[in-house]
């Protein structure tokens, strides 16, 4: 990294002071110091260099809120300063609302500033590829576009009070299985366009001060060490000029990761020793450690001057955000017959029923786990409160210590339910069922909470389920059931924003960020989750993760992403689709516009997310029904409509061509879909694409004759020689494919199908004839 590159790195005014201190810094450090600043000092800090001034800066977990640890050594998880616990990162991404993603983001800046923390390790942005991942609750959505366009608003919402963020985990940690030495084998493409564009846009979009580097091997090396992964791509390709960290323990070999572009190992170990040594005997560049070192003083230096100590912090406001921010993640599944909301004679006698109604799990296990800042809101005494006079709440446990059936539990529940006008029934996973470092082995749930539900269903019609998990489950009993809430882990003021929910004092907005499979064996990885048991993991789904799998293998899910109802109804408007005029050489590139009116067409106020999905008609490459490419909230008062814009641009519409190392357009017609669901399009619209260049798959050695007839700058000049190859092996009058096409005719379609080198190897064609070739199809 030169210089340069690394001033932008920097806060602009601020910059150029720190670019010098940085530059008077390495001229003046050892070589043991520079390779002691590349590892951590303890489990938080990094190390001070204080005869040359330079301070010692604090990172903390992140990303439900802040971790803070009591000391720099001390790494227990539950022991750490009180912080406001918001809704899990699960939750979140369901609210599909970058608004609020920013300001919970910006909340935990301000505590984070107050207690002088200097970085935030978040947001996760590894995507739900099997409902299975333990960490699911700590990440966003099955999909990169959601997760990116998230995680850039929370990355936003740290940065800009003075908060560095961290963006992990680099990259294809979907699993928590053997997390440190398992080897994720994942096709490059595959790569770029699912788990890698996450952070593709998050370093875009919002420049995150840090990257995390995985546990895991990216087929075959260490993420920490993978100078494909580290520097040819985020180096290189995105241009990234933060820093990237290691996850905690991750570092297998510290001088490699330097190679590579690792610049901080954390937390301490003693490894700075061979970094030194490996540059004393020339196996690391003194330069590439210099690099590394500059980029680190200059972070430092940059993290330290962005400090406010004296932050005021509003812990009130702060647990009333995280009542909004659970409110508006909650999804509502199912509501026949307008169950909900809770309104006049549903209210009059509710019975509450389930454990987690009085003590809620409201965040997921691991190094996320937050000490809450404030008593933790129960649905049971929320609903009280808000019902007032206007209803009576009966509770009963309902079932046994970690979801056990507990007879007299049921029996007791059973009879509240019967008696009463309507049920609600809390259930979901407990804390030993989803946890970081242990993948689910089922996404049921635990037994009494399904004979729970089922006990009410029989007794009680006017059954509502409220669901508090981190990741999608199995629901046996969905469609007997009338009501279902997504209540997620919902942090410290979940319990109220349920109770706003279900009395219709929030409408409920949020969708779907995952799909919810009917059964475990529908969803995709099943196959191939965790790990093939040699310790690889095959990403053998390939593209088609999430929603993808499901569209392309015809299978209805139990909930589709991007589903969620409202107390409200939206109805959409015709679209239309505008491409912008012809872009002139240097006027970049060419973008289409879309645009659709979504009214509001009941008699409640409320949120839609409008869902915009791209399908490409004849992929050249394989690919997709359709991928989400935007999305937008929009409030609503009854009657009212608004129009959703959005601009799509090349990027859009191409995949990534791994032969080509490029990303590129193949084909022109494309399908845009709008609409409240994957499953539910409410209006769409064609276009071909006009002045866009069709990329060709490049040409090469093992192209088939078929792909070379089909271009046009090689046909011509092929045909002949094909011709004679054909006369040779097929009769005077067999005539050569034309243009590659099928003819129904063996012999063409057997020549069409053979590589261009045989042509070289029958002396149809010279191997300089054939590099002409190759270099024509390339340039045009
Ligand atoms: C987790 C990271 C976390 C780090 C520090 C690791 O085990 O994977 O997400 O930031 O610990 O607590």
């Amino acid at each position: 990294m030169t210089k340069t590159e690394t001033s932008r790195t920097v806060a602009t005014g601020a910059g150029a002071h720190i670019d010098a201190r940085v530059e008077e810094a390495l001229t003046r450090m050892t070589l043991e110091e520079k390779a002691a600043l590349t590892v951590g000092r303890d489990a938080w800090t990094t190390v001070p260099i204080e005869r040359l001034g330079i301070p010692s800066i604090w990172l903390s977990d992140g990303p439900t809120g802040l971790r803070k640890a009591l000391g720099g050594a001390d790494m227990s998880v539950g022991r750490n300063m009180p912080a406001t616990c918001f809704p899990t990162e699960s939750a979140l991404g369901a609210s599909w609302d970058v608004d609020l993603v920013r300001a919970v983001a910006g909340a935990i800046a301000t505590e984070a500033q107050a207690d002088g923390v200097q970085v935030v390790l978040g947001p996760g942005v590894n995507l739900k590829r099997s409902p299975l991942c333990g960490r699911n609750f700590e990440y966003f959505a099955e999909d990169p576009v959601l997760s990116g366009e998230l995680a850039a608003a929370f990355v936003a919402g740290l940065q800009e009070r003075g908060v560095g963020a961290s963006v992990k985990h680099l990259t294809a940690n979907e699993s928590e299985t053997d997390r440190m030495i398992t080897d994720s084998i994942v096709d490059e493409r595959v790569l770029r366009e699912l788990y890698l564009r996450p952070f593709e846009i998050a370093i875009a979009k919002a420049h995150p001060w840090t990257l995390m580097a995985a546990y895991n091997r990216l087929n075959g090396i260490y993420c920490a060490e993978n100078a494909h992964l580290l520097r040819d791509i985020v180096e290189g390709e995105w241009g990234y000029r933060g820093i990237v960290m290691s996850d905690w323990f991750a570092v297998n070999d510290r001088a490699a990761g330097i190679a590579a572009g690792l610049h901080l190992q954390m937390p301490y170990a003693p490894t700075a020793a061979s970094v030194a040594a490996a540059v004393r005997e020339g196996e690391l560049a003194q330069e590439r450690l210099d690099d590394i070192v500059r980029a680190l003083l200059s972070f430092v230096l940059k993290a330290d001057a962005a400090r406010r100590p004296d932050t005021p912090v509003d812990l009130d406001a702060h647990h009333r955000l995280a009542r909004r921010a659970a409110g508006e993640s909650a999804v509502l599944l199912k509501n026949e017959g307008g169950l909900l909301p809770l309104e006049g004679e549903a209210l009059v006698e509710v019975a509450l029923l389930g454990a987690f109604a009085r003590e809620p799990r409201y965040q997921g296990a691991g190094s996320s786990q937050v000490v809450p800042a404030r008593p933790v809101e129960t649905l049971h005494d929320e609903l009280v409160i808000l019902a007032g006079s206007a209803g009576r709440v009966t509770y009963a446990t309902g079932y046994g210590e970690d979801g056990a059936v507990d007879t007299a539990l049921l029996r007791e529940a059973r009879a509240v339910a019967g008696e009463a006008s309507v049920a609600v029934v809390v259930v979901g996973l407990p804390g030993s069922y989803e946890e970081e470092g242990t993948d689910r082995a089922h996404i049921d749930l635990p037994p009494g909470h399904t004979r729970l539900v089922e006990a009410v269903l029989e007794v009680q019609p006017r059954t509502v389920v409220v669901l508090v998990n981190g990741s999608a489950v199995a629901l046996p009993w969905a469609a007997r059931t009338p009501a279902i809430v997504e209540g997620w882990l919902g942090g410290q003021a979940g319990g109220g924003a349920i109770a706003d929910v279900l009395l219709g004092r929030v409408n409920p907005s949020g969708k779907l960020a995952e799909t919810f499979p009917g059964r475990l064996e529908d969803a995709p990885a099943y196959l191939n989750f965790p790990d093939d048991g040699t310790g690889r993991v095959p990403f053998a789904e390939g593209l088609f993760t999430g929603y993808r799998w499901y569209d392309a293998r015809r299978i209805e899910p139990l909930f589709p992403f991007g589903h969620g109802l409202s107390y409200t109804t939206f109805a959409y408007g015709a679209l239309t689709v505008e491409q912008s005029a012809a872009p002139g050489p240097d006027d970049g590139e060419r973008t289409v516009t879309v645009s659709f009116m979504v009214r509001n067409t009941g008699t409640r106020a409320g949120r839609e997310v409008a869902q915009l999905y791209v399908r490409e008609r004849q992929p050249r490459l394989q690919r997709p029904d359709k991928e989400l490419k935007r999305f937008a909230k929009v409030a609503l008062e009854p009657g009212e409509e608004t129009e959703v814009r959005f601009t799509l641009d090349e990027r859009d519409f191409a995949v990534y061509d791994p032969r080509a190392g490029a990303w590129v357009i193949t084909s022109l017609v494309f399908d845009i879909l709008a609409g409240a669901s994957s499953r539910d399009i409410r209006t769409r619209e064609s276009v071909t694409l006009a002045g866009v260049p069709v990329q060709r798959v490049p040409l090469g050695r093992l192209s088939p004759l078929r792909d070379w007839l089909a271009h046009p700058a090689t046909r011509d000049r092929l045909r002949p020689m094909i011709g004679a190859l054909q006369r040779q092996f097929f009769g005077a009058e067999a005539e050569p494919p034309i243009d590659g096409g099928g003819s129904g005719d063996v012999a063409q379609s057997f020549v069409a199908d053979m590589p261009i080198a045989k042509l070289v190897m029958f002396g149809a064609l010279s191997e300089e004839d054939l590099a002409r070739l190759i270099a024509l199809s390339s340039a045009s």
